[in-house]
């Protein structure tokens, strides 16, 4: 197969199997470039592309960024702080409003769960999702799986646990459904509270003792509170949530076997994770970081590739 199934990357949920080994095939490829002394291939020369970020985002938007700039695409970036969003504007007005420059591809942060399927119903352009409210965020899912990879040899068969905040997270959804579809086993652990009730329809298991999810995991995805999504307090202190669910190198290195260490960033040290843990070699935090900019690069090389022009 040389093509993806969709046009758009909306979420993980769209995809099949062939689509994330056709992407990973296009990132090795890409990551063998980009370690190149010139790091940049002209095959998107003719494609223009639009970041639009109505979300808040470090490692992400640099990451896009980097990818298209690395494909030689032309790259407009937007934040929302500064537009005139603020004034009112509706987003599909936005949009079109910058797709009337001419843009193929719409790069979009949203915190608005479905925000990029709406957009793609609505306007011109290929769409990539780069989270959606407490959605998805398929590219971290398939940097998180790439890496797995990368590491492990595969990610079919291995035993993987996302830990923390599994309420609000984006990564934690598209990471269920890209291990799922790859044949991994998959189980969450946090409080019960931070844990969505409807999750093991989603063929995955609850743990809520850490040491036990760590005992029988070969990967921890450690994820960040999302205070900035919580109305209400989902248990009674920082400082207990660490005790029961932060990992420190003490838990790791009780436990039989060697561990690999995930944290999609941004860290908070000593909360879901201690820094002598977080610097590792049994993280690979930022191996996770350098993925994401090939893994992005064959996203939007595959997507460009299917633009009618
Ligand atoms: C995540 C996000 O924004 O969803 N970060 C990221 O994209 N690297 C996770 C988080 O904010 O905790």
């Amino acid at each position: 197969m040389s093509e993806l199934s969709v046009n758009h990357l909306l979420g993980i949920k769209y995809l099949n199997k062939d689509d994330i080994n056709l992407i990973f095939e296009t990132a090795d490829h890409f990551k063998e470039v980009i370690n190149r002394p010139i790091k940049k291939v002209p095959s998107l020369r003719d494609i223009t592309i639009a970041n639009l970020f109505f979300e808040n985002s470090t490692r992400t938007r640099l990451s896009f960024e980097l990818a298209e700039k690395r494909l030689s695409a032309d790259v407009i970036n937007f934040s929302a702080a500064s537009s005139s969003v603020k004034k009112g504007e509706t987003l599909i007005d936005t949009v079109n409003n910058i797709l009337s420059m001419k843009v193929d591809m719409v790069v979009m942060r949203h915190p608005n769960p479905g925000a990029g399927v709406f957009l793609s119903k609505h306007v011109d352009a290929s769409i990539v999702n780069a989270g959606d409210g407490a959605h998805e965020h398929p590219t971290q899912a398939l940097l998180d799986s790439y890496s797995i990879r990368e590491r492990l040899g595969e990610v079919g068969g291995k035993k993987v646990v996302i830990v923390g905040d599994i309420l609000h997270s984006r990564v934690a959804l598209s990471n269920i459904f890209a291990l799922k579809l790859q044949g991994a086993e998959v189980k969450v652990c946090g409080p019960k509270t931070l844990i969505p009730k409807y999750i093991e329809k989603l063929g995955v298991e609850v743990e809520t003792n850490l040491k036990k999810a760590l005992e029988w995991c070969d990967v921890a995805n450690m994820l960040r509170v999302q205070n900035e999504r919580m109305e209400i307090s989902y248990f009674p202190s920082t400082r207990e949530y660490t005790q029961q669910y932060g990992v420190n190198k003490r838990l790791l290195d009780d436990l039989s076997k060697e561990i690999v260490i995930m944290h999609p960033g941004p860290i908070n040290r000593g909360v879901e994770i201690t820094s002598d843990v977080a610097d590792s070699s049994q993280a690979i935090i930022l191996d996770q970081v350098q993925n994401g900019v090939a893994v992005r690069m064959a996203v939007i090389y595959l997507l460009a590739s299917k633009i009618k022009r």
